[in-house]
C-alpha cells in the first residue's frame, strides 16, 4: 500500500525535540527522559514547551493586550510576560472567575459560571464532580449523574481559574470507584474499568452519603465506557502539569490505577492490529452509531492516555514494565493510524483506483476495500487541501465520515503529524458550513439516513438524521476544536466558532445539542443547561484569552512545524 506518510520519523518533521520525543524515536531514547516529569509550576511555567511552540509560532498574544482588543489576540506574544503563579486557594462554591488584568469577560461568561457552581456535586462536605445536566423540565434518565468524560470540560475549566481541588478530589473518588467489584448479571468486568458514570445517594434518614457508580451495568444498551480510564489518565496529567503537583500521580493507588487501565488496553489477544477493538456506544457517542470496531475517538484517546502515562507512570519495577510495553504500542499505533486512518485528496484518489482481492505482504489494499463501497457524498467533502482520520478501519471496512472528537485529539496529542493537523484544520476551515454551521460542530458528519440508519443504529429514533449523534451539533466541542485552533496557530479559527455560539447559548439555555443540517434547531430532547455546553464554552474562552492553559491537554507541540507544508504526495513511503 501506498503508506500516506509511512514512518514518520523519515520526514524529519518530528525531530529536534528537546524534552520530549516523538513516538518514532521513543524506541531508541532513554526512559530516564520520558519520565521527565512536570515541574513545580513556577519553574515550568517560565518557559514551558507549549509556550516555546507558540512563540516560535509567531502567533502568541498578550493577555493585557487582547482583553482590550481581542481582535490581537494571539499577536506579540510573548510568553515570558505571563508567568503566573498558582492561583490562590479559592472557594469552589463561592468564587467568581478570575478576570485577567481588569479583562472584562462576556456578560455569558458570568452567567456560565454561576450554572457551572450550580452544577456541582458534593460528597460528604466535599466537591467531586459536575452533574450531567441541571435541566428540571425534563426527565432526569441518566442526567443527574456525574459522567467521567462530561466532568473532562468542567474539570479543565477549575483548573484554568485556579481550583484544584475539585479535580483532585474527583481523580481519587473515581479510583475508587474503580476498584469496585462490576458484574453485569453473572459476568465481571476487568478490574480496570472505570465508570461512565457516578451519583451519590442520600439516606435523609441516616443522613448518610453514599455512592453509586455505572459501569454500563445500567446505561442504556448496557454499553461500556471504553473512553473513561482514557480520560481519567488525561485528566490525571492535566491536574500535574496545572499544578506543578507531583504528589497526586505519584500516590501508589494513582500509579496501580493507571497500571489497570493500562493492562486492559494493552493485553494480548488475537488482534493484527495495534488499535482497539470495540464494541458500539463505547465513548461519547454511547449509543449504536456503527462506530463498533476501530472507532477513531477511542483510537485517538487511547494513544493520548498512553502518553499521558508515560509522564506520569513511576520508574520502579512495575512502571518500567508498562512504559516498555506502551512505547513499543505507541510506535506501532502512530504508524497504523498515521498510514491507514489518514484520508486526503490523494488517498482517496488511490483508493478509487484500488485493485482487490491481493494476496501476501505486497498487496497494496491491505484491508480489501471495495472502492465501490466509497460514498458518493466524500468525493464533494474532500477538499483540494486538507484531510482528516476516518472514522473506522477494518477489514473491507472504512467508515470515511468524520469525527469532531477524535480529529482534534489526533491533533492535541500529535497522533496527527505537523502536516496531518494542518490539513485537519484546512479541511474545517474548507468545509465551515457543513461542520460549523450555525453552531459549532458537528459531533460527526455527514448524517446517515434511509436504509443506512435503519441498519447502522437499529432504528433509533433519537439518532435521526442531523440530529444527536447522527450529525447534531454539539457545543461541548468547541473547547476541543479552539484547543487545536491555539495548537495549530489558527485561533481565528477558534474565534469565529465562539462568536456562533455566543449568538445562540445562552438565549437558548445552553442545550447539549442541536439538530438540523446546520445546527440551527435545538435538539429534539437535547437537555437544557448541560453541564458541559457550559463548561466548554468556558474553556474555549480561556483558552483563547490565556493559551498556554493549551499546555495541560496538549502534548509535544513540535517547533518544527513551518508554514509550507509538505501535501501527501510526499508522504509516500
Ligand atoms: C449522552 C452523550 C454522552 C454523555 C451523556 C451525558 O448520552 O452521548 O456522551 O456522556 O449524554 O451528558
Amino acid at each position: 500500500m501506498s503508506s500516506l506518510n509511512g514512518d514518520v520519523s523519515q520526514n524529519g518533521n518530528t525531530r529536534n525535540m528537546d524534552s520530549l520525543f516523538t513516538v518514532a524515536e521513543i524506541e531508541e531514547v532513554d526512559f530516564s527522559k520520558l519520565l521527565d516529569r512536570p515541574k513545580p509550576l513556577n519553574i515550568e511555567r517560565q518557559r514551558s514547551f507549549d509556550e516555546r511552540s507558540l512563540s516560535e509560532l509567531s502567533v502568541g498574544f498578550s493577555p493585557r493586550l487582547s482583553a482590550r482588543h481581542p481582535e490581537n489576540s494571539l499577536r506579540n506574544y510573548d510568553p515570558h510576560e505571563y508567568l503566573f503563579s498558582p492561583c490562590s486557594r479559592r472557594s469552589v462554591i463561592s468564587c467568581t472567575p478570575r478576570s485577567q488584568a481588569g479583562f472584562e469577560p462576556h456578560p455569558m461568561v458570568a452567567e456560565a459560571w454561576e450554572n457551572l457552581r450550580r452544577s456541582l456535586v458534593f460528597f460528604r462536605g466535599q466537591p467531586v464532580g459536575t452533574i450531567a445536566a441541571t435541566d428540571t423540565s425534563d426527565e432526569k434518565l441518566n442526567y443527574d449523574q456525574v459522567f467521567v468524560r462530561d466532568f473532562v470540560p468542567s474539570a479543565l475549566a477549575f483548573l484554568m481559574n485556579g481550583e484544584p481541588e475539585i479535580v483532585k478530589n474527583f481523580i481519587l473518588k473515581t479510583l475508587r470507584l474503580q476498584s469496585w467489584e462490576k458484574k453485569i448479571d453473572r459476568f465481571q468486568l476487568g478490574e480496570g474499568v472505570m465508570p461512565a458514570s457516578f451519583k451519590v445517594l442520600h439516606d435523609p434518614f441516616r443522613n448518610t452519603e453514599t455512592l453509586m457508580a455505572d459501569f454500563g451495568e445500567s446505561a442504556i444498551g448496557r454499553v461500556a465506557p471504553v473512553d473513561s480510564g482514557f480520560w481519567w489518565i488525561i485528566l490525571l496529567r492535566a491536574y500535574t502539569k496545572s499544578t506543578g503537583d507531583t504528589s497526586l500521580a505519584e500516590r501508589p493507588e494513582c500509579q496501580k490505577g493507571m497500571r489497570l487501565i493500562l493492562s486492559l488496553c494493552l493485553s494480548e489477544g488475537f488482534d493484527t492490529f495495534p488499535t482497539l477493538l470495540c464494541a458500539d456506544g463505547c465513548c461519547m457517542i454511547d449509543r449504536r452509531m456503527g462506530v463498533y470496531g476501530y472507532p477513531i475517538e477511542i483510537q485517538a484517546l487511547f494513544f493520548m492516555a498512553l502518553r499521558c502515562a508515560l509522564l506520569l507512570l513511576n520508574k520502579d519495577d512495575e512502571g518500567k514494565e508498562f512504559i516498555e510495553r506502551i512505547v513499543k504500542r505507541l510506535h506501532a499505533l502512530s504508524y497504523h493510524m498515521r498510514s491507514y486512518f489518514w484520508l486526503d485528496f490523494k488517498q482517496l484518489n488511490d483508493i478509487y483506483r484500488y485493485k482487490t482481492e491481493e494476496y501476501s505482504h505486497t498487496a497494496v489494499n491491505k484491508f480489501n476495500v471495495i472502492p465501490d463501497s466509497l460514498p458518493d457524498w466524500v468525493f464533494d467533502f474532500m477538499p483540494t487541501h486538507g484531510g482528516y482520520f476516518i472514522g473506522n478501519v477494518s477489514p473491507a471496512r472504512m467508515d470515511f465520515r468524520w469525527f469532531c472528537l477524535g480529529n482534534c485529539i489526533a491533533i492535541l496529542s500529535s497522533l496527527a503529524t505537523p502536516e496531518q493537523s494542518m490539513a485537519i484544520m484546512d479541511l474545517i476551515e474548507s468545509r465551515w458550513e457543513e461542520l460549523a454551521g450555525e453552531m459549532p460542530l458537528k459531533v460527526c458528519y455527514p448524517a446517515i439516513d434511509s436504509h443506512e440508519w435503519r441498519i447502522e443504529t437499529g432504528s433509533d429514533p433519537k439518532n435521526t438524521r442531523w440530529s444527536y449523534h447522527n450529525g447534531g451539533s454539539w457545543p461541548v466541542l468547541l473547547w476541543l476544536l479552539t484547543a487545536a485552533c491555539i495548537k495549530t496557530g489558527r485561533p481565528q479559527i477558534a474565534r469565529r466558532a465562539i462568536e456562533l455560539a455566543e449568538s445562540r447559548l445562552q438565549k437558548d439555555n445552553w442545550p447539549e445539542y442541536y439538530d438540523g443540517k446546520c445546527g440551527r434547531y435545538v435538539g429534539k430532547q437535547a437537555r437544557k443547561f448541560q453541564t458541559w455546553s457550559i463548561a466548554g464554552y468556558l474553556v474555549a474562552k480561556m483558552m483563547l484569552e490565556d493559551p498556554s492553559h493549551l499546555g495541560m491537554i496538549a502534548l509535544e507541540e513540535d517547533k518544527q512545524m513551518k508554514p509550507a507544508m509538505r501535501r501527501s504526495n510526499s508522504w509516500t513511503c
